[in-house]
């Protein structure tokens, strides 16, 4: 049995085991530590600007940002509907509830053009506004963050970016992740750089960040003995995962130049197939490329008998796939949300399949997996 493929698997840079060793020579091994800090000043250098805070996940770094936006009991959120759940669930943390808009299947991402629409038509109705818009980079691709803070501005709406996946992504030639007052990073296991788990809040605003950094420590207040006036969270990275965060930090370049090569690589062997196609890239941004994903078949019924077929292959030789997300609006637990759309992520769903993005795979890697593919395919032809 050859040996196995994955998605996307941790990939240490080398020197994480050096900030970890410090940390056990000052015996940091506490939830505080001069890695936190170290690590939030080296992400805001390479983001450029924000005040960032480091946290126990990405979902944790949502919910605080949710919180900050004002969001609250018996308000509405505006959220991709093509997404990981951890873009929905903070909303429903938080009392609010979640109104699904459908992807534009020429990024995958939110489509402004509905959203724009059911605003339109909801501040026509006279009824409440929603509260905020959780935007989502999906798969890596960026937004048109601008287009978008602009809708939320004619409509009074709070922008958060759920840049959980798009790390190191460019939109009009800056960082995802900066645009919007409030964003998210996610360093889970899976994603473009790791701590094993973890997530960055970033505000534009630095009191926003001080408040989210008092919110994810229990909100204690400035007291020598514990004192609470409001209720926080344990959200807060340890300084143990903090030092694999920096060493991590040092390769994300690298990383983006390597999965956006395995993108090309795929292209390369596969781009001319009728029976693929790949995720576009957004005209005014550089892709981080975290997952390649591609469709198959020609439409909902057909690509999704291709895709599976293509995805058991896969498995069958060892080499790990994954559908794309299955959209929250056809989701059991958000049953009863909101949708708004013709329903275009269901397609994206049914023929999508996110293929093996791991920066550790080789050339020989890539050719595998193809060759994987391409005997797939023709065993359904
Ligand atoms: C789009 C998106 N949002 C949020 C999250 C949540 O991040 P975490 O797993 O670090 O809580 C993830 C990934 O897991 C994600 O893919």
């Amino acid at each position: 049995m050859h040996d196995r493929i994955f998605l996307s698997s941790p990939h240490m840079g080398g020197s994480e085991l050096n900030y970890i060793g410090q940390a056990f020579a000052d015996n940091y091994i506490a939830p505080v530590g001069p890695h936190i800090p170290a690590f939030e000043r080296e992400f805001e250098a390479f983001l450029g600007q924000g005040h960032c805070v480091a946290v126990a996940s990405g979902t944790a770094a949502l919910h605080l940002a949710l919180r900050l936006a004002g969001v609250g009991p018996g308000d509405e959120v505006v959220c991709s509907d093509l997404t990981f759940i951890a873009s929905a669930s903070p909303v429903v943390y938080q009392g609010a509830r979640p109104v699904f808009v459908d992807a534009d299947p020429r990024t995958w991402n939110l489509d402004l053009e509905a959203l724009e629409a059911h605003l339109s038509a909801r501040r026509r109705a006279g009824g409440p506004m929603p509260r905020a818009l959780m935007l989502v980079h999906l798969y890596g691709q960026p937004c048109d963050v601008g287009a978008a803070a602009a809708i939320c501005a004619e409509y009074g709406l709070a922008l958060v970016e759920d840049a959980a996946e798009s790390l190191g992504s460019l939109h009009a030639g800056r960082q995802t992740g900066t645009f919007a007052p409030l964003a998210a990073f996610s360093f889970n296991g899976n994603k473009i750089i790791t701590c094993g788990g973890g997530g960055m809040f970033v505000a534009q605003d630095k009191a926003q960040a001080d408040k989210a950094r008092f919110l994810a420590t229990q909100a204690r207040d400035p007291a020598p003995h514990y004192q609470h006036s409001e209720l926080g969270y344990n959200y807060r990275m340890s300084n143990l995962l903090a030092a694999v965060g920096r060493g991590q930090l040092e390769v994300l370049a690298e990383r983006v130049e390597q999965k956006r090569a395995l993108f090309a690589g795929y292209r390369e062997r596969l781009g001319a197939e009728p029976w693929i196609e790949f995720m576009p890239e957004a005209p005014s941004g550089r892709a981080n490329r975290w997952l390649t994903c591609a469709l198959f078949g020609d439409d909902a019924h057909s690509g999704y008998r291709l895709r599976e077929a293509v995805r058991l292959a896969l498995e069958e030789e060892n080499i790990e796939s994954r559908p794309v997300w299955k959209p929250m609006h056809m989701q059991p637990v958000f049953a009863d949300a909101p949708f708004v759309g013709p329903g275009a992520d269901e397609e994206l769903f049914a023929r999508g399949l996110c293929l093996p993005s791991d920066t550790k795979m080789t050339e020989a890697d890539l050719d595998r997996v193809c060759g994987a593919i391409r005997r797939a395919v023709k065993g359904q032809s």
